[in-house]
């Protein structure tokens, strides 16, 4: 198993390329599935969730191959419409093949997903927007077994809300599932997140009938049929702004390139109050910080708000801001796996609820350490690099799952991590 072993402190200083995003070209590929052919997704990183998905669309029938950066989907034939639970429990985003399956095929049976380390995370919003065009969804041996009416799905005006707001998965999966349905579907309370408006995009490319991308309210006009299309997938805000953090934590000065600054308000401005500088470039932004880091009082929220993905990260940092810093996290209340450790690299920080109370110290000081997400896993990356001594992270696999090559990116501008399997 790989372990990160990390010295610190470096100041990190050079150009960093963003990826295409993950959780864009997730729901993307599986949405490939709507139109019988290949459809080309570009730009999609080389990770092991993308790995996972595309051992998945295999199996439902599809030949799936990567060339370079590009996966090419060839859907012509899908005759197993059948989400195999060896496979999605290594992931939830293998969900996201329940629309569009239900929609190509009629009939779609897909492993219910199970909890993981930042939540329960259900999904039984994706089930009643589904039920509300017309499917028939039950349970089977942990399977969700869905069935299309007679006749196809039906639009319909659908209400997609849930107790913590929108849903990211259950908005693509209803969206894709909406476009081949019988007349108009509006989604309220839809995702706006951009990685869905990515989705829109493609799909529409696809000949679907889409308006509304990036407001709450989207309006489908069903299609009876799809094309494939050759798709560029936008760069990963979530990798990028890890890399502003990266900067801005060390003091440094790094170029971002494919870097879509627009998606990104809530984490610049945050970025902004915290002391670092951020200057829009032509393909990305340049980010330096001087002088001390500055607490802030920080919410995550759905889209536009400050993403949930980036709050670990933001802890990590404000960890050396001078005086008390607030972060609330209202997406997964209890995505907070990485405070024990983070402190176990003598920070201070108190969880208090949906809440942490991060009082700032002066240094951060090398430990072993424990990844248990994605995300929490990051966090620990950048601790690593502003903190003194040797950082050993172990169960780096968890980082693999999101960031394309994270070591070799952060060692080009200065890191000193060194991958190990032990
Ligand atoms: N929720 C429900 N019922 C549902 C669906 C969601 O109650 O049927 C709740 C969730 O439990 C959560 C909230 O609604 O409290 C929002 O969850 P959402 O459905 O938006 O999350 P997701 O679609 O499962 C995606 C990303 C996550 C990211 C969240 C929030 C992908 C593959 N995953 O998950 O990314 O944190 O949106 O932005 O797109 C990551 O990349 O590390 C990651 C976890």
């Amino acid at each position: 198993m790989d372990v990160f072993e990390i010295e610190g402190p470096v100041r990190l200083e050079g150009t960093i390329t963003v990826s295409g995003s993950k959780n864009a070209a997730l729901p993307i590929m599986a949405a490939a599935i709507l139109a019988p052919g290949q459809s080309i997704i570009r730009q999609v990183p080389r990770l092991a969730d993308i790995a996972v998905l595309r051992q998945l669309l295999a199996s439902l029938g599809a030949k799936v191959e990567r060339i370079n950066g590009d996966v090419h989907i060839d859907t012509t034939v899908i005759d197993h419409p059948v989400g195999e639970y060896d496979i999605v429990r290594k992931m939830r985003a293998g969900i996201c093949i329940l629309g569009p399956l239900l929609a190509r095929c009629g009939r779609a049976e897909v492993s219910m997903p199970g909890g993981c380390a930042i939540g329960d995370r259900p999904v039984d919003i994706h089930v009643r927007g589904l039920r509300e065009l017309g499917a028939e969804i039950h349970l089977e041996n942990g399977y969700i077994v869905a069935t299309a009416p007679k006749g196809g799905l039906r639009g319909k005006q659908i209400f997609l809300g849930g107790p913590f707001g929108s849903t990211v998965l259950g908005t693509a999966n209803v969206l894709s599932a909406a476009v081949l349905a019988q007349g108009r579907t509006v989604i309220e309370s839809a995702a706006c997140e951009p990685e869905i408006v990515d989705l829109a995009h493609f799909l529409n490319a696809m000949g679907a009938r889409i308006s509304g991308m990036g407001s709450p309210r989207l309006v489908i006009e069903g299609v009876s049929t799809l094309q494939p299309a050759d798709y560029t997938v936008i760069g990963d805000r979530i990798e990028a702004g890890t890399f502003m953090v990266a900067a801005s934590m060390t003091e440094g000065r790094v170029r971002l390139q494919n870097c879509q600054l627009d998606n990104m308000l809530a984490v610049v401005d945050y970025l902004e109050h915290i002391g670092a500088r951020i200057e829009p470039t032509e393909d990305g932004c340049i980010v330096t910080r001087e002088g001390d880091l500055i607490p802030a009082d920080l919410t995550t929220q759905p889209y536009p708000g400050f993403p949930t993905d980036l709050q670990a990260q933001f802890m990590a940092m404000l960890a050396l801001a001078e005086g008390n810093s607030v972060i609330t996290e209202k997406i997964f209340p209890d995505r907070f796996m990485h405070v024990a450790e983070l402190n176990r690299m003598a920070a201070n920080i108190r969880k208090e609820g949906p809440s942490a109370i991060v009082a700032g110290v002066k240094e951060l000081i090398a430990a072993p350490v424990m990844a248990s997400d994605l995300r929490a896993s990051a966090a620990l990356v950048l601790a690593g690099c502003a903190a003194r001594g040797k950082t050993l992270i172990n169960r780096v696999y968890h980082i693999d799952r999101g960031y394309e090559h994270i070591e070799e990116k952060l060692n080009g501008v200065g890191a000193k991590i060194v991958r190990e399997d032990v």
